[in-house]
């Protein structure tokens, strides 16, 4: 298997099995993407688990699967026989406990558990956050700077150092986890992205760490409620909305798994893209020191769609039979939708390998489509324009300390970033 190319042969032979998805792949997925795009648009492969499944790489049918009704978010619709369930690495299917959260549920109970948790994403309570977004961002420079101490250049890596803690200590503000809690938190959220993958040792712990720190934190705040996430949906099921406390914790939980690590990967893959493309980098720090926004607002659209986070939205499964970019897509059958491809295809997007931070028609696919568009999009917008703004402004010289093919990449079936972004500075 490890002798295919990641990359599709000169004779045509399509990139598939689990070459699709180890790190080699990771590195650069694009030219997989492209033949894909061109040649098996709705393309069966067999995942690194073993499961088969369909992977979209057009815009125009990604868009259409994301809204289609027809395709489920709920695993328990997945055909694969039961006991290949549970290794099959998709979310949702071993941890039951935390099984009924946005991301694996349909209508109507996706619709009654979104709109308790929406108004916390309102653009109104989302700029509430602006100044402690800001804070924490400048915090985390300051310390980069003073590690550097009296060195001429300073070095730090901005994965660890940056990039992971600043959506950590955010979502915990947003979920109201008081500030002496947050540095545990920050912990275990590094250990579930550290290994990465399946939920197996470290990560199991630290998952079951989280869980039972939410649940403790939904049952003090009972007596004590906030301006704060949690308090506002103990408020609404007390207000007759139905939320049992597993959706409660489940809900917390799923608000600290989607916006985590992909902000992690926007900062991690903005900044890489913005290294190795230096002219638009100098446009955007020119545009910044003349106190322009407009480029930052469009330029954190166009990393997303140039290479963001998310590789592939997720799991759906079909309810019903289905054609999908002229493929028959049976029920039970796995569709994972890919993101990144679609947002590269030049039948949506003009010269779509290349990154144009002012973008304007610029409608990516990087925060999926349909009812579970990311909810999160107003915040991690925030995060990221205010981490690259912050970053750029105090530390104009940043530069990579290695050349770019030595970065490794993290690859998964959900998303994709850096492992380390090592970089130098004069603080
Ligand atoms: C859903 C991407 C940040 C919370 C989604 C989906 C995508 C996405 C693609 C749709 C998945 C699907 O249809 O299967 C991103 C990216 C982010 C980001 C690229 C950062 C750059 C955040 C943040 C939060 C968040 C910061 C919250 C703190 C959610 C939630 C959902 C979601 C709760 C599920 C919505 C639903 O099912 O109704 N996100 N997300 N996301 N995101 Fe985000």
């Amino acid at each position: 298997m490890h002798e295919q190319t990641s990359t599709p042969a000169a004779d045509g032979t399509p990139p598939q099995g689990p070459t699709l998805f180890d790190w080699e792949f990771a590195t650069d997925p694009y030219p997989a993407y492209a033949w894909l795009r061109e040649h098996s648009p709705v393309h069966r492969t067999k995942l690194p688990s073993g499961v088969e499944a369909w992977l979209v790489t057009r815009y125009a049918d990604a868009r259409q699967a994301l809204a289609d009704q027809r395709l489920s978010k709920n695993p328990a619709h997945h055909a694969e026989p039961a006991h290949a369930k549970g290794k099959t690495g998709i979310p949702g299917e071993r941890k039951a406990e935390l099984m009924t959260h946005l991301l694996n549920i349909d209508p109507p109970d996706h619709t009654r558990l979104r709109r308790l948790v929406s108004k916390a994403f309102t653009p109104r309570r989302v700029a509430e956050f602006t100044p402690r977004v800001q804070e924490i961002t400048d915090q985390l420079i300051d310390r980069i700077v003073e590690k550097a101490g009296d060195a001429e250049r300073g070095e730090a890596d901005l994965i660890h150092e940056f990039a992971f803690p600043l959506p950590i200590y955010a979502i915990c503000e947003m979920l109201g986890v008081p500030r002496e809690d947050q540095d545990d938190f920050r912990d275990w959220a590094g250990m579930m992205i550290r290994h990465g993958g399946g939920p197996r040792g470290g990560v199991a712990r630290s998952v079951k760490q989280i869980r039972t720190y939410l649940g403790e934190l939904i049952h003090r705040k009972r007596d004590d409620l906030g301006n704060d996430l949690i308090s506002d949906l103990i408020r609404a099921s007390d207000h007759g909305d139905h939320l049992t406390e597993a959706e409660a914790t489940a809900m917390a939980f799923i608000l600290l798994f989607a916006g985590f690590e992909t902000t992690v990967n926007l900062i991690g893959n903005g900044l890489h893209a913005l290294f190795v493309n230096p002219d638009q980098r100098a446009r955007l720090q020119d545009s910044l020191a003349a106190g322009e926004r407009s480029l930052l607002e469009t330029g954190v659209e166009e990393l997303l769609r140039y290479d963001g986070p998310v590789e592939l939205a997720t799991w759906r499964f079909a309810t019903e039979p289905l054609t999908l970019g002229g493929q028959e897509i049976a029920v039970g059958d796995p569709v994972l939708v890919v993101l990144a491809a679609a947002d590269r295809d030049p039948a949506r997007f003009a010269d779509p390998d290349t990154l144009d931070l002012s973008r304007s028609d610029n409608q990516h696919l990087g925060y999926g489509h349909g009812i579970h568009y990311c909810l999160g999009a107003p915040l991690a917008r925030l995060e990221g324009q205010t981490a690259l703004a912050s970053l750029l402004t105090r530390l104009p010289d940043l530069e990579l300390a290695v050349p770019p093919t030595d970065l490794r990449w993290r690859g998964g079936l959900i998303m994709r970033g850096l492992r380390t972004l090592p970089v130098r500075f004069t603080p």
